[in-house]
């Protein structure tokens, strides 16, 4: 398995986690994207990154504090250019709709929720498998509790533990970083999925690659570095310019 993934969609070119963005990375020639997932007040997973909607919308506000149909009224595609105008926010299901037809494979992030009985994994896992998605889906996270979770609920899904700088220190999962393969290996997911800095560490990848634990790297966008990371045994590289990614590393192989 070699893939690049859009991350949010082509998100250099399109405004992020839109249908607009998905379409144009699949039309670029990546296997899939990766998203992230939050929960709406009546309990909807949506596609969005931050908590808020001000920055990628014309609206303002936390998403778990409006319903679905509220969320719906905004804009999500007009702050990235006219072309864009009338984006919708998309439901998970919309999006998992889509990737069963259009897509190889797609990275599920769940966004951490402050409420401990949160729904989140319980409906994530239900359009996955109502879309026949259980072998084409990596479910990551950096709250890796909600991902022992999710391992508990749906043994069979691909599940990785993301980690970067920020999220360590916020997320209290610092003991990541002092030897990140047993700590995976100990949580027995599947998938490493660290910020692209941590692969100048010298043989890192070897070390996921022997415990059987796969690399999904984020965000790669200089075609010298996605070579590298192939290179070392990288699973999946996630890209904003899946154009550029893809159009390297094809030469490379070709
Ligand atoms: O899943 C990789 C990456 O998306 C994690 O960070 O903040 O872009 O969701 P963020
Ligand atoms: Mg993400």
């Amino acid at each position: 398995m070699s893939l690049i993934l859009g991350h949010r969609g082509a998100s250099a070119y399109a405004p992020d986690n839109t249908r607009a963005a998905f379409e144009l990375a699949v039309q670029m020639g990546a296997d899939g994207v990766e998203t992230d997932i939050h929960l709406t007040k009546d309990g909807i997973p949506v596609i969005q990154h931050n908590y808020e909607i001000d920055r990628n919308s014309n609206g303002k506000g936390y998403v778990e504090e409006m319903t679905f149909e509220e969320l719906k009224q905004f804009d999500f595609g007009a702050w990235k250019g006219e072309q864009f105008k009338g984006e919708r926010i998309m439901s998970l299901e919309e999006c998992m709709e889509f990737a069963e037809k259009n897509m190889k494979f797609i990275n599920l992030e769940l966004k951490q929720t402050m409420h401990v009985d949160s729904p989140i994994v319980e409906k994530t896992i239900e359009l996955v498998k109502k879309y026949h998605m259980l072998d084409r889906v990596l479910l990551s996270s950096f709250d890796h509790k909600l991902m022992q979770k999710a391992q508990l609920q749906c043994p069979e899904i691909l599940i990785g533990a993301l980690y970067d700088e920020s999220e360590v220190k916020q997320n209290n999962i610092s003991e990541i970083l002092k030897d990140a393969p047993q700590y995976v290996a100990d949580l027995g997911f599947d998938f490493a999925n660290p910020h692209v800095d941590y692969l100048c560490e010298e043989g890192i990848v070897d070390k996921f690659t022997e415990k059987g634990i796969g690399v999904a790297v984020w965000t790669v966008d200089k075609p010298y570095i996605a070579q590298q990371c192939f290179e070392r045994g990288v699973k999946c590289v996630i890209t904003n310019k899946p154009d550029v990614i893809v159009k390297a590393i094809r030469a490379v192989c070709d």
